[in-house]
């Protein structure tokens, strides 16, 4: 028993981690970089973001998202050499975060990996892509909705708060998620 146990579950570990995480766990310095500076840009929005939301509530802490995302991507930008943003099929900022092709692309099959059972929190994809001026190194991380996001990304946007969206961002798509599903990625590249 113990044996064939072990012999099933051979496989399936390796089709997991394949599958799963070949972007994430390969020993790649391109992708623990881009990780890095992921992890740099999600504590200082999510920080920045949770005082506000505690301090004034959503309609308050919308002015920090619309500030302050753009502003940490461009800072981590200036910093390290890397382009750094934030992308979704359904962008709120369309001006600044629609994606491009490849972004789609990616955005969709995360979707796809999502809806076949995959943890969107580890969920990533990296790939070297020719471009017009030469070879670009590009990393996609996917951003699972949390509870605290449906506020302003949820269903039931409080009439306030659909309000004051509906003023800085007439075109808002990012509305109607729940938890879990993917909201959109962190989006990096570099020339190499
Ligand atoms: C207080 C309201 C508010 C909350 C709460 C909030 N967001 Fe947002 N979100 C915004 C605003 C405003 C923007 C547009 C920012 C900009 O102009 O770049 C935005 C943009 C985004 C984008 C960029 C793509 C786009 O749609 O333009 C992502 C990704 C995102 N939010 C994810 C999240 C996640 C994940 C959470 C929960 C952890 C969250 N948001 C919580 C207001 C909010």
């Amino acid at each position: 028993m113990k044996t064939r146990h072990l012999i099933g579950s051979l496989p399936l570990l390796t089709l997991c981690c394949g599958l799963a995480s070949a972007a994430d766990e390969a020993p790649n310095p391109n992708v623990a970089e881009a990780k890095g500076i992921i992890q740099q840009f999600a504590t200082e929005l999510q920080g920045e973001l949770q005082a506000a939301m505690q301090e004034g509530g959503p309609v308050q802490a919308i002015e920090v998202c619309k500030e302050r995302a753009p502003g940490i991507a461009e800072e981590l930008s200036a910093q390290t050499g890397w382009t750094v943003g934030r992308t979704s099929l359904k962008t709120r900022n369309v001006a600044h975060n629609r994606p491009d092709p490849w972004e789609a692309e990616v955005l969709a099959r995360f979707d796809a990996r999502q809806a076949a059972g995959e943890d969107v929190q580890t969920m990533a994809y990296a790939e070297v892509v020719d471009g017009e001026d030469g070879k670009r190194f590009r990393f996609m991380k996917a951003i699972p909705t949390a509870e605290i996001c449906l506020a302003c990304h949820g269903q039931d946007v409080a009439p306030k708060v659909a309000e004051a969206l509906d003023a800085a961002y007439p075109d808002d798509q990012a509305r109607g998620y729940e938890v879990g599903e993917v909201r959109g990625a962190f989006s990096l590249s570099k020339p190499l």
